[in-house]
């Protein structure tokens, strides 16, 4: 291979699109477009912009969960990422289902196959990253949709069809993870 140098702004290298939803301070459930992300065991870490209405709504609520969507799902990832909460409730524009969680107090997406119910545990606020708030969170729940389990209930890796996000400050794109017939 022959590496060019280059000197990106950024550079998402294909990150998992999910969706997070929450209720607001006054109880109305929202929900935000987020593709910073990983987890180890029982943790999942999230990268948000100090100054969204998702990450200030959260600190102060601590309940959210993580909804993983597939590629029927693009609209509605660009719309709730192009629109603020602060300015309206983006359920009302969208066709998605929110069901209250049973394990915390969040709504959960019906229409995304993957749902992991969390709450705030850690916020990290650097000076050295001025504007960004990474959260950790521990996992209080998941739940999966049949089609993704296989017939020992364990995943089924093949089922995943992920939205990948890819940019570089310039240009940015999505991948799909296919399904495997
Ligand atoms: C594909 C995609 C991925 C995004 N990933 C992130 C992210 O990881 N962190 C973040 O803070 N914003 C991310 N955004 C931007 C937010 O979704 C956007 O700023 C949104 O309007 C914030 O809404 P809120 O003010 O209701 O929180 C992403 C947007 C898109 C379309």
């Amino acid at each position: 291979m022959n590496k060019i140098k280059v000197n990106f702004e950024k550079m998402y290298y294909g990150f998992p699109v999910f969706l997070v939803s929450y209720y607001d301070k006054e109880g109305n459930p929202n929900v935000t477009t987020i593709s910073s992300s990983y987890s180890l065991r029982d943790m999942v870490a999230l990268g948000f912009s100090s100054k969204g209405y998702a990450i200030n709504q959260i600190k102060e609520v601590s309940d959210f969960v993580i909804n993983i969507a597939d590629s029927k799902l693009l609209d509605e990832i660009e719309f709730c990422g192009k629109n603020t909460g602060s300015e309206c409730k983006k359920f009302e524009h969208l066709n998605l289902t929110h069901v209250p969680s049973t394990t915390i107090n969040a709504p959960i997406i019906k229409e995304c196959p993957i749902s992991i119910e969390c709450t705030l545990t850690d916020v990290i606020e650097s000076q050295n990253y001025s504007g960004i708030t990474n959260i950790l969170a521990l996992i209080k729940g998941r739940l999966v949709d049949e089609s993704y389990l296989d017939e020992k209930g364990n995943l089924k890796v093949s089922a995943f069809d992920n939205i990948l996000y890819i940019r570089d400050g310039v240009n940015r794109g999505f991948r799909y993870m296919k399904k495997e017939q």
